[in-house]
């Protein structure tokens, strides 16, 4: 089985990045309402203990972005622990596991997890492959280029491969850099020529023109798209109408309903206040990718409504009046 296959026109395989935060349940499933992505990835699921197996009971990965397959991401630095995990995410029938090699977060890496696994290649393969031997899934790792500078890139990359996955996700900035310096592509050119198995390039894609020129300069074999799709959740329905040579223009209506699944994912989970502070994140990052709409910004994010349909007869029309697309 192709793990990677080309949608229709030579269209890349196009993955919804984990972003633990913004990216949560409500977010993938509003993403997963206008689509045009193969596959989503949940945020990380810590494995610091097996108490975190059981926390896991209710969740069913082939349900929640249906039909579109969500993949589950752990992050952990204990190869047994992380194997057992494993186990129970395939028996929630996740159609792959990846292995966090980048989370920068200093409570994290003090644990010798996410980021931190790449100051250790040996112990890195060393969980990758206990993870692929406990399971029939697809098993990945997605990681930074390194952890203060690029030493071990390369090594990280073959311990990578070694171990068994199926494919390697390269966000290239190390855990120093964090998010400062642009994401260096040379990187995912480098991989793509050390390794075999397939990589999926990362970072920075805001726009088709930064898909077409990071396909174009590294030759990988997928995009994965974080804030970009927070900021433009359309863009994976341009990038493949730019293949397939077809107009694209996004519909306000599906925005309308972008924020209506949100709304009802939230609604359950959180008191008023949360829920318009909640929805205020998510309308801010939309404001980045568009004039109009960022001229409307402060008055949506100060205004000071308690009430969710107040705060909504006020914003929606304003988002509606500076609703004019940028791509
Ligand atoms: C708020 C936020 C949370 C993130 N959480 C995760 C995570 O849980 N797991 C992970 O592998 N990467 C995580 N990332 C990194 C993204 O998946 C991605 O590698 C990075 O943002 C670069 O891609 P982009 O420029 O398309 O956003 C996170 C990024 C952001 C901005």
């Amino acid at each position: 089985m192709t793990l990677l296959p080309k949608n229709p026109c030579g269209t890349p395989y196009l993955i919804l990045a984990p972003m633990e935060g913004v990216g949560d349940r409500c977010f993938r499933k509003a993403m997963a309402s206008i689509g045009g992505f193969n596959e989503a990835v949940t945020e990380f699921i810590r494995v610091p203990s097996n108490a975190h197996i059981k926390s896991l009971a209710k969740v069913y990965f082939a349900d929640e972005t249906a039909p579109i397959p969500l993949a589950a991401q752990l992050m952990g630095s204990d190869a047994d622990l992380m194997a057992e995990m494993a186990i129970e995410i395939e028996r929630k029938r996740a159609p792959r596991i990846d292995l966090n090699c980048g989370c920068p977060s200093n409570t994290v890496t003090g644990k010798g997890a996410g980021s931190s696994l790449l100051r250790d290649p040996e112990l890195l393969h060393q969980i990758a492959k206990s993870m692929v031997q406990a399971v029939s899934l697809p098993v990945t790792v997605k990681m930074r280029s390194g952890f203060e500078d690029t030493t071990l890139f390369k090594e990280n990359l073959l311990a990578a491969q070694e171990s068994g996955i199926s494919f390697l996700t390269l966000h290239p900035r190390t855990k120093v850099e964090g998010y400062g310096p642009p994401a260096n592509w040379d990187l995912i050119a480098e991989a793509k020529s050390i390794l075999k198995i397939p990589v999926v390039g990362n970072g920075d894609i805001l726009k088709v023109e930064d898909a077409l020129k990071m396909l174009q300069n590294t030759k990988c074999d997928a995009l994965m798209i974080g804030r970009g799709a927070v900021i433009n959740p359309f863009i994976f329905h341009q990038i493949r109408a730019h293949f397939q040579k077809v107009p694209y223009q996004p519909q306000w209506e599906s925005i309308v309903r972008y924020f209506e699944v949100y709304f009802s994912e939230i609604s359950a989970e959180m008191p008023t206040r949360g829920k318009i502070n909640k929805m205020k994140q998510l309308m801010s990052f939309l404001f980045k990718g568009n004039a109009e709409l960022l001229k409307r910004r402060d008055a949506i994010l100060t205004s000071a409504y308690t009430d969710l349909d107040s705060f909504l007869n006020f914003a929606m029309p304003l988002l509606q009046e500076g609703w004019s697309f940028s791509n």
